[in-house]
Formats: C-alpha cells, structure tokens, sequence
C-alpha cells in the first residue's frame, strides 16, 4: 500500500502537466467565449515562451548573417546557429554534426534526397517503395523523380487496422529496388510503424531507407543509430519549435556520395566559370542564407523537450490517447479511423451522419481546434472509403479534461445533427 502511494506520488511529481501548460501563453486564450482547447498538434504544435524569447532574442542582440562576417554580430550570430545543430546531433544521437541539415521542414527534406539522392540512384526500370499511409510529401516528390527517370513506384499496403502489411513489403523489395521511404508515424492513422524491421530487411537488400520522422520526433526518442536508417527528416514546428526550419539526417557517407539539391551561396569551395567545387558537409546543401532566428528557435525548443523528458512525454501521452481512444469508443456511431497496436498521440474519426467539416466547425464554436479533410493523405481516405476525418491529436501539454471537453463537445454534435 505504502509502495503504491509512493509511486503515485513521484509519477505526479515527475509529469506536472499544469506547470507545462503555463510555459504556452497560446493556451490562455479564449475563442468564441471558451477556454481554447487546442487538439490540433499533429498539424503544428504551439511554441513555449522560451523558444519565443530565444527568437525575439536573438533579433534583438545578434542579427547578422552567418559563415560570412569577421564581426562580433556575426561571430555570435553563428556561434548560435552551430549550436543548434549540435543540439539536433545530440537530440537525435547523430555521429556528427555534419549528418545534420537544416532545412525549411519534412517535406524539404524528403525532396533534397528525392531530387539528389533520387536523381543521381534512379535509372529506367528501377524502384523506390513508399506505402499507403504516406503523407502526400512522401509520395509526390518521389512521383516527380519517378515519372522523369521512368523509375516505378510501389506501394506497401495497409490492413484494415491501418497496419502496414509487412509480408506485402517483403514482396515489393526485389534487386530494382533503390530506396525505401516510409513515414515513422502515420499523421492521419496515428500507427507506428515497425522501423527497425523495415531498415532491417531493405538493408539485408543493400537498400537505403528514409524516415519521415515528422510525427514521430515529438512523441517519443528517436536515435538515429540505433534504427540504423539513411535519412530522417523531420519539421521543427512539430516539436515546439518555429515553423520554417527542419531537418534532414543523412548518414555521412551517402550525404558526401550525393550532388547538392540547390546551388548558391555558402554551399560552394570555389567558383569560377569554368567549374565550381562544392562547400564539405554540411553546408554543401544549406545553399543561401539559411533561416538563422528559427533554427536558433528550433535549439531552444529541443532543450525545452530535454528539461522535462522525452521518455517522461512518450508515457504521458500513452496514457492520454488511452483515455481519449477510450473515451471516444464510447459515443454512439463513433467509428475511430486507425486501430494499430502501436498507435501515438492521434485519433481520427467519423460519424455516419455528420461530416467531419461539420464537426469541426461545430467544434471551433465550443472553443475546440481539431483538423477536418483528408490531412494530406488522400490515399489513405481512399483505402478506407471516405472522403474524410476529424482528427485529434495530442501534445505534452493537453490534458484528460481536456479529452472530456472534446467528448461533451461531439455528444453536442451529435444533439444538434440527429
Ligand atoms: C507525416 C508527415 N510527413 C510530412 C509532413 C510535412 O511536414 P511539413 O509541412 O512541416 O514539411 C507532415 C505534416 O503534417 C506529416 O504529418
């Protein structure tokens, strides 16, 4: 008795999830005269205001741009920068520094390989797998490489459940295979898919294999090693960070192997007009003046994640989408969209009678934010027949009342539309 005490305890001391909520001044706020119940993280998450303060920051002390200048702005302007991506190396257990490239987010990422690694990989005839879940910036980029290299794309399928049906991959894999690009966690299903297996097999080919980490690096710990994967990429919007900055892991070797995605500035050795050399990782592909105050931002935002645990989110946020999945099973003609075993922090749902544009307009009134449509992943609608879902999802710092709002606010829907 005295154990189980002890252990409640420390596990409220450990997750205070009251104190996380103040660290987000967006929360405070009212829309249409209700407290804001925000549940629309999967689309982007809101910023603490410490990752706001770096920003404001460093515009007011350090704007300069980076790599060019011999002054102090400059200087401490990519002192910062640096920073940053050693922290990503670190958040992610990267081997160096130079695995790490800033981008703009996921879909940069996934398009720098598509258009580098794909173009330089892909011949007439050749393969590159991807499955039914994906996001449609790991399907179109792969589309446009494909169409220009009369290369194919394949398609892993899903079961009823939303689960990739892995026997059905290790049919697609054959010696045409060049490169495997799958999404961690699914942003409209909520499924987490079995990684390691994947990069296993594909590697048992010789075949790379991409992650899109875009909806996995917020909820639980990645580490880039231990998967063993070739390229993970992944927004820092998702992640408590600024939008506009992102990131694309490469394994050095292969980043070192490819041709820049963009020409310009900063990513050159020497240019003449007879030829131009390239910059050493990683700014061979960082072309341009990069986002310095937002990748500053995204430093912050990842140290801010640090402070209170991924592992100590990753339990929370279990806990929560149990209750919600729950919660939700419980209302009457309520059909939850995406049943895995190995689910993160989303849900998506429909009801026979009401479209989900209804229920989320119907919603914002109750003060409630979840996302309506096909969530960038038509093929997905079109595995399951609809034309859409609601969709919540959840962060660090929503709540189980929070659940409850949404569940009085659907029971209100369903008032109003029966
Ligand atoms: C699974 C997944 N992949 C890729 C993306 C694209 O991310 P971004 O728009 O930040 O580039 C998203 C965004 O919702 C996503 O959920």
């Amino acid at each position: 008795m005295d154990i189980k005490v002890e252990t409640t305890k420390k596990k409220i001391e450990a997750y205070d999830v009251e104190k996380i909520r103040k660290d987000f001044p967006i929360l405070f706020q009212k829309v249409h005269g209700k407290n804001l119940c925000y549940l629309d993280n999967a689309a982007t998450t809101q910023k603490p205001q410490s990752v706001i303060d770096e920003v404001i920051k460093y515009y007011e002390t350090i704007n300069s741009n980076v790599h060019r200048g011999v002054h102090s702005l400059s200087e401490m302007a990519t002192q910062a920068y640096e920073e940053s991506r050693n922290k990503v190396r670190d958040f992610i257990n990267a081997s160096s520094e130079k695995e790490i490239i800033f981008t703009r987010g996921t879909t940069e990422g996934i398009n720098l390989v598509a258009q580098s690694f794909g173009r330089m990989n892909l011949k007439d005839g050749d393969e590159v797998i991807i499955s039914t879940m994906e996001h449609h910036s790991n399907i179109v980029p792969w589309q446009m490489i494909c169409e220009e290299k009369n290369a194919k794309l394949k398609v892993i399928p899903i079961n009823e459940n939303g689960e990739l049906i892995f026997e059905e991959f290790e049919e697609l894999l054959t010696e045409k295979t060049k490169i495997v690009s799958v999404v961690y966690v699914s942003n409209s299903l909520g499924t987490i898919n079995p990684v390691k297996k994947i990069i296993e097999k594909a590697h048992s080919f010789g075949v790379p294999v991409l992650l899109d980490g875009a909806q996995a690096i917020q909820h639980f710990r990645v580490d880039v090693q231990d998967l063993d994967c070739d390229f993970f990429a992944f927004s820092g919007h998702k992640i408590y960070g600024p939008t506009g900055i992102g990131i694309l892991f490469g394994k050095k070797a292969l980043l070192e192997s490819m041709p820049p995605y963009m020409g310009g500035g900063d990513m050159i050795s020497k240019v003449t007009f007879e030829k131009t050399t390239y910059n050493q990782l990683p700014y061979k592909f960082e072309a341009g003046t990069p986002n310095i105050a937002d990748t500053i931002g995204l430093g912050k935002a990842l140290e801010y994640v640090n402070q209170i645990g991924i592992d100590k989110i990753a339990v929370y946020e279990k806990e929560l989408l149990d209750y919600a999945t729950e919660s939700l099973s419980q209302i009457e003609g309520l059909k939850i969209i995406g049943q895995a075993k190995e689910k993160s922090s989303v849900i998506s749902f429909v009801f026979d009678i009401v479209h989900p544009h209804d229920v989320g307009t119907f919603l914002d009134f109750e003060g409630i934010a979840v996302r309506t449509g096909h969530h960038c992943t038509q093929p997905v609608m079109d595995r399951f027949n609809i034309p859409a879902t609601a969709r919540a999802s959840f962060a660090l710092y929503n709540t189980k009342e929070e659940v409850d709002v949404l569940v009085n606010g659907l029971k209100k829907v369903l008032e109003v539309f029966s």
